[in-house]
């Protein structure tokens, strides 16, 4: 890869569900196999990513997934959330950043910075007043990112791994409106 100019975002379409439980599963077990029980890990990938799951939440009107796809390869994803669909309701006007995710061996390209300006993007079309997020304490390089990005800290939630109960930082950025 040259530049993240070879790179497209797509929606994800529900006859791709194969390619994103592939993608949704691969990035889940780089990021955090390293920092949890196998056990946990097991439990987590078989409900967090199972194909019931992710058919509903594609079928999720207040849902959209996107690929990063660099010369027909999935090379990374984007779930986000508006109204009903939020994780927790911040607000209905807002747009929340479920999940955002890069091959490990494409990271640090530019790729979570076109993901997440998609992301912004959306949030402008949809008249979303602000983007918000929840990250895990420890993932320090995507906190760093989220922060260069123009995102600040307002709380912080549970989010449950298997039987481990993580400290998830919420972070949140005013939208602009279009110009
Ligand atoms: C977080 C993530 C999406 C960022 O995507 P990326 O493609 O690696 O990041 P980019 O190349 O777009 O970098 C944008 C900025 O992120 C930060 N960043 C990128 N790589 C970094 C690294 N290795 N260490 C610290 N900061 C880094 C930098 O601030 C960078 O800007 P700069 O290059 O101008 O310094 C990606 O690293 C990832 O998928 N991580 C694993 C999954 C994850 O943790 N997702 C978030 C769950 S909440």
């Amino acid at each position: 890869m040259n530049t993240h100019t070879d790179i497209e975002i797509t929606q994800v379409k529900l006859t791709d569900i194969d390619l994103l439980q592939q993608i949704g599963k691969a990035t889940f077990i780089q990021t955090f196999s390293d920092t949890n029980t196998e056990e946990n890990m097991k439990t987590y990938l078989a409900e967090g990513f199972s194909k019931e799951k992710l058919l509903s939440e594609l079928c999720d009107n207040e849902s959209e997934f996107y690929f990063a796809v660099l010369k027909n390869d999935v090379i990374g994803y984007l779930k986000v959330n508006t109204g009903q669909a939020q994780t927790e309701q911040q607000c209905p006007q807002a747009l929340e950043i479920e999940r955002i995710y890069v091959l490990q061996e494409f990271q640090g390209r530019k790729v979570g910075q076109l993901l997440f300006e998609k992301a912004l993007a959306l949030a402008q079309i949809k008249a979303a007043s602000f983007i918000w997020l929840g990250v895990w304490e420890k993932n320090l390089r995507a906190i760093n990112f989220y922060q260069k990005n123009g995102f600040v800290a307002f709380d912080q939630h549970i989010f449950q791994l298997g039987d481990d109960k993580q400290i998830d930082i919420m972070m949140k950025k005013t939208v602009q409106p279009h110009a």
